[in-house]
């Protein structure tokens, strides 16, 4: 079966190569940090990238969509560079923007689970859930190890994401079962 939905096709397509990306950065954030507990952390975050890359790879067969050559490229080339620059730019600054990051992560998959729901699509509702409940998982770890810091409140400003912003609405302590998450990300 092939999906109607090019917007989402090319969604999928993104997602899984910016899950490498994000895989490799993390592999230069976590060999940058000396501290033991945040290598191990960090290298879990790594695994559960290569893992999404997996799920949404598994997805795009099911519809026969190939990865893009394209995007295979530029996030390749993308995780490197942030992969080495994680090694120049201090401690605070490769959470800072891996926290960012995840933090906007979190409602792609929320959002592919709607497209998917005006197809009338709902096989992948677990699957989907349970990525973007992961990706906030890894924003709310990486918000933990700055929101202390000094320079939060600087960079919040800047960049709008920190202790009071975030780019999605996903709150894990109160959060909607698998059914009621549509309810996510409708903003924007
Ligand atoms: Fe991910
Ligand atoms: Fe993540």
């Amino acid at each position: 079966m092939k999906l109607s939905n090019a917007n989402l096709a090319d969604l999928l397509r993104k997602a899984y190569s910016a899950e490498k990306a994000a895989s490799f950065a993390y592999q230069g954030h976590a060999a940058s940090v000396s501290d033991h507990e945040e290598k191990v952390a960090i290298r879990q975050i790594e695994h559960d990238e290569w893992n999404h890359r997996e799920e949404v790879l598994a997805i795009m067969n099911r519809y026969e969509i190939s990865p893009s050559k394209w995007y295979e490229f530029r996030f390749h080339i993308i995780g490197k560079i942030i992969s080495f620059s994680c090694h120049l730019i201090g401690w605070f600054m490769p959470y800072y923007f891996a926290g960012r990051l995840e933090s906007g992560n979190v409602c792609e998959y929320f959002r592919m689970m709607q497209l998917f729901h005006e197809l009338g699509i709902t096989e992948h509702n677990e699957v989907l859930y349970e990525m973007g409940i992961k990706e906030k998982e890894h924003e709310l770890y990486f918000l933990g190890k700055i929101k202390n810091k000094k320079l939060l409140p600087f960079f919040e400003k800047i960049f709008f994401w920190g202790s009071e912003q975030s780019f999605n609405d996903v709150n894990l302590e109160e959060k909607y079962p698998i059914e009621e998450s549509r309810k996510y990300c409708k903003k924007g």
